[in-house]
């Protein structure tokens, strides 16, 4: 039994910069089921990030279909858009873009800014989140009193508080030291475990060994999609 979230045809993304054309994305197919954990791997310039963003609403592709949980993306209204980001999307960058200003507690609670949830109930589940995240203990901190990887897993915890039916990470683990993305990753893995659908962009093939496939790209189109044998 398949239960496909995610379904891409013919794919394309043409960038205008001026006069020059970049065809970013050419001709990329696939479909990721519901609770896969997929990496993406690449080199520098090869679509990735171009990729992610489509998937994850925040482009449009120049041509092909994108059918996320059925639906064709590019039938939905704008206002349609925004709530699939807000509610059915999770992003984690390898920046972490926090707010500097709001401690740990409000950052999480930000996705929970559009919906309707009380403010009091917002914060029990920031709170709860960040307790999955280990981070229990820093609840009062603004993002500069922590260290890279507790930032990481804030972002991590916002990008889990509405409960979306996919997380997105570019690069999650970009920023950090070796021994602090290893405990990201058993994060993203514990994650998946319990059900979580995880696509993720990486170029190292020691984080891209945490999924279960590895989709390579190379000039805008796929070279080949791996599954991951050895279990970590
Ligand atoms: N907004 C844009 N306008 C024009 N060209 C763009 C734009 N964004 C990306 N590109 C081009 O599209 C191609 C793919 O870029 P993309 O950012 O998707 O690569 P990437 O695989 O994520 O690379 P990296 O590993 O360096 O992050 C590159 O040639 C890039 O220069
Ligand atoms: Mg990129």
């Amino acid at each position: 039994m398949t239960d496909t979230i995610i379904d891409i045809q013919n794919l394309q993304k043409i960038y205008h910069a001026g006069e020059v054309e970049v065809a970013a994305l050419k001709d990329v197919s696939f479909k990721i089921e519901r609770n896969e954990f997929i990496a993406i791997m690449g080199p520098s310039g090869s679509g990735k990030s171009t990729l992610m963003n489509i998937l994850g609403c925040l482009d449009q592709p120049t041509g092909g279909i994108y059918r996320l949980a059925g639906r064709d993306v590019s039938q939905m209204s704008d206002s349609e858009l925004a709530g699939v980001r807000n509610r059915d999307i999770g992003f984690v960058f390898q920046s972490f873009h926090l707010l500097p200003r709001l401690n740990i507690v409000r950052n999480v609670m930000l996705p929970l800014k559009y919906s309707d949830i009380d403010p009091e109930e917002a914060a029990r589940r920031a709170r709860e989140m960040l307790g999955r995240v280990g981070l229990e203990q820093r609840l009062n901190h603004v993002p500069n009193e922590l260290s890279g990887g507790q930032r990481q897993r804030v972002a991590i915890a916002r990008a889990l508080v509405n409960q979306p039916a996919i997380i997105f990470a570019d690069e999650p683990t970009g920023n950090l030291d070796s021994k602090t993305s290893v405990e990201i990753m058993d994060l993203f893995t514990e994650l998946h475990r319990a059900g979580q659908t995880i696509i993720l962009v990486t170029h190292e093939s020691e984080i891209a060994d945490y999924a279960q496939k590895v989709i390579h790209m190379r000039d805008g189109e796929i070279e080949e999609i791996k599954h991951v044998t050895a279990s970590v």
